[in-house]
């Protein structure tokens, strides 16, 4: 330190008035300020006012003594860290303890040595300094500590998220990819198989018109197989295979389209092309069960231009909010019959629009499930369930989360009323910032 003028406010604490003024004067002469009482009941009050940096105490007074006064100091949080210097006549070292012991940082003895107080009472002040800043310092580093232990979490989300979605995505898109080989020696087979069926009914066909009576043998047989029922219903089995070929076919496509294998760099995407796919995955928990009728998805898509993203993150992103929204539909049906569930169905809404200021996309998707209270939307952002174990993992909303902000610059906020359903409303903007 170069400015080695001292500054402080020093509390001059002493019932003989020709000792304040003595220790008064030397501080203010060292550059101090000064502040003085007669008692400790005032000193006391006084420090109610302003914090003095350093207290000077003398031991033995009428009143409350130096003692008791310490004892009260330490007891008021405000002024427990300032530093006490006793001021005894006492030579004796059992006060010397006390003093100590009750929280004094230092002891000087009456008749006084000017240099001798001045040198404790700059060495105190200067500790207490250091003290502070060293505490300042350390509430700064824990923060920083803070702040890097929640980055390295997000991080830590983000890479098993990535882990698990490549990986995943990886695996499902060969699935996809190998299924449509096979599927194309079915497909392209149908037509044929379906020709030559027609013509060898037709042959049977001419052969019963020429050969009415074609024997016993041959006559029994056709019982047997029951020839006017194979008639009709091999070309319906045609029918529902090529049904079935074009439903493999659109669950490829979904499942590819969904595990988009995206590079590094955002590329466009059609939305909706995400959210049917999506709803294709889930199709399963969409349908008719015992216990309900099927969940009805309202569907009102009103921007169907592309947009630039990671299209597996946002499907992923689609994923997590439709699977919560259909939970939160079966949460709501317990205890509702069949009957009662038809009359007020389970309803999810999706929707697409491009923003008032058209600079983004939003995105919405709700459900009439059970919504939930303010308390419990304030934390779905963060690791949170309330699902029991085993059915949450809490981990689906604070990914969204960040895929939406961190990796799309974008926003996804909560609209949720109890009883009466949620809305989850994300944000894309249509340009990088
Ligand atoms: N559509 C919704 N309706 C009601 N509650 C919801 C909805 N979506 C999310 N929540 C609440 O937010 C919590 C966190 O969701 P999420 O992060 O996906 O984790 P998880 O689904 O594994 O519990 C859920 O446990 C639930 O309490
Ligand atoms: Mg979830």
């Amino acid at each position: 330190m170069k400015d080695s003028t001292p500054t402080g406010l020093i509390l001059v604490v002493d019932d003989t008035p020709a000792n304040l003024t003595v220790m008064s004067e030397a501080l203010t002469d060292a550059g101090y300020d000064v502040a003085a009482a007669l008692s400790g009941d005032r000193a006391l009050k006084q420090i109610q006012h302003r914090l003095p940096d350093l207290i000077l105490l003398d031991i033995q007074m009428p009143g409350i003594d130096g003692f008791e006064t310490c004892c009260q100091l330490k007891a008021n949080p405000d002024a427990a860290d300032i530093p006490v210097i006793f001021m005894t006549a006492l030579s004796d070292a059992a006060s010397k303890v006390k003093a100590f012991d009750l929280g004094a940082v230092d002891y000087v003895t009456k008749p006084f040595q000017e240099a001798e107080v001045l040198a404790r009472v700059s060495t105190h002040l200067k500790l207490r300094q250091l003290t502070q800043s060293l505490e300042q310092q350390v509430a700064a580093r824990t923060q920083e500590l803070t702040n890097t232990l929640e980055t390295l979490k997000q991080s830590q989300l983000q890479l098993i998220q990535q882990e698990k979605f490549s990986a995943l995505g990886g695996l499902v898109a060969g699935v996809a990819h190998e299924i449509n080989n096979p599927l194309g020696f079915i497909a392209g087979n149908l037509d044929p198989a379906q020709n030559y069926v027609q013509d060898i009914l037709e042959l049977l066909a001419r052969y019963q018109q020429h050969f009415p009576d074609p024997g016993d043998d041959i006559g029994d047989y056709i019982e047997e197989v029951d020839l006017e029922y194979i008639r009709e219903d091999l070309p319906k089995l045609l029918v529902s295979m090529r049904e079935g070929t074009n439903r493999i076919r659109a669950i490829s496509r979904s499942l590819r389209s969904f595990s988009h294998a995206d590079g590094d760099r955002k590329m466009p995407y059609d939305l909706r092309d995400g959210m049917e796919s999506t709803l294709m995955i889930l199709k399963h928990r969409l349908k008719a069960t015992e216990d309900r009728p099927k969940i009805q998805v309202m569907k009102a898509y009103n921007f169907n231009r592309e947009v630039e993203c990671f299209p597996s993150q946002i499907n992923q992103v689609f994923m997590n909010l439709l699977a919560n929204a259909i939970d939160a539909l079966e949460d709501d049906n317990q205890g509702r019959s069949f009957e009662e569930i038809e009359a007020q169905p389970n309803q999810i809404f999706i929707s697409t629009e491009l923003s008032a200021d058209q600079q983004s996309v939003v995105i919405r998707i709700g459900d009439n499930g059970t919504g939930m209270p303010a308390a419990i939307q304030a934390q779905i952002f963060d690791h949170f369930t309330t699902k029991p174990l085993g059915k949450g993992t809490g981990l689906g909303l604070s990914i969204s989360h960040q895929i939406v902000v961190k990796n799309h610059q974008g926003t996804i906020e909560v609209h949720s009323e109890l009883n009466q359903g949620t809305k989850f409303e994300i944000r894309l903007p249509l340009m990088a910032p």
